[in-house]
């Protein structure tokens, strides 16, 4: 956060950074805005802007909710990186919806957004995969995430055949490794405002469009 935030911050008890949401035009997106959002939550320095609480649940509607992080936003989608035996991984693919929610406290701002989730192609992975520095990509292959731990020492015994298997810089996606897609159908931008009359927005993904309406705080 920048100095100027945090007096701001400071002087106003977190109001003095919070911007009134402007009536949503007919041609509004929510991508974009959401695009502007998050640039702003990195620009004022807090740690991890990008991640976010992630909610599953059983096909008996049993919730689950976690965070993650986001790894890339568009038009397609919010997409994030996990292991694909995970808890999550088992909720997705049985029942694949999820919804996300930010929460930029400095910026008096949440986003929450809801839709139907896809993994994302092999290829999309592969490429993000490559990114991950050498340490993590050992680690996707060392961690049978969600899965019981007997100890910790097993957990670093297969960190150590992962090295041993993988010794150069070449790592491969594993098999069990990759992202998800949330295709938004929902997508909420709520800005705190003085007296609890807080700002809320809320897009309707609608026949290839989105619709908008406000909401009572
Ligand atoms: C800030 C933060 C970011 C995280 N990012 C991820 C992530 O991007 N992918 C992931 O699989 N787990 C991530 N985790 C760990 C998850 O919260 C969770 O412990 C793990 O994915 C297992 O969840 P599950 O058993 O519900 O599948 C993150 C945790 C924190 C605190």
């Amino acid at each position: 956060m920048s100095l100027k935030h945090v007096v701001k911050t400071a002087l106003t008890l977190g109001q003095g950074v919070a911007k009134g949401l402007p009536e949503a035009a007919d041609d509004a997106d929510p991508i974009e805005l959401f695009k502007e959002w998050f640039q702003a939550a990195q620009d004022s320095g807090i740690l991890l802007p990008e991640s976010m609480a992630l909610a599953t649940a059983t096909p008996d509607g049993e919730p689950s909710v976690r965070m993650v992080l986001l790894k890339k936003v568009d038009r397609e989608g919010f997409v994030f990186y996990t292991n694909y035996g995970s808890k999550k991984a088992h909720d997705l693919d049985a029942n694949p919806r999820a919804a996300v929610c930010f929460h930029w406290a400095v910026l008096q701002r949440q986003v929450r957004v809801s839709g139907s989730v896809e993994r994302t192609s092999r290829e999309e992975s592969e490429a993000y995969f490559r990114t991950r520095p050498r340490g993590s990509r050992i680690g996707a292959w060392a961690s049978r995430q969600s899965e019981p731990l007997p100890d910790r020492s097993e957990l670093e015994r297969r960190v150590k055949e992962y090295q041993e298997r993988f010794p150069g810089e070449e790592v491969p996606l594993p098999p069990f490794w990759g992202g998800y897609r949330i295709r938004p159908v929902r997508i909420e931008f709520w800005q705190g405002r003085a007296d609890r009359l807080h700002d809320r927005l809320v897009f309707h993904a609608e026949g290839g469009g989105w619709r908008s309406e406000r909401l009572y705080p």
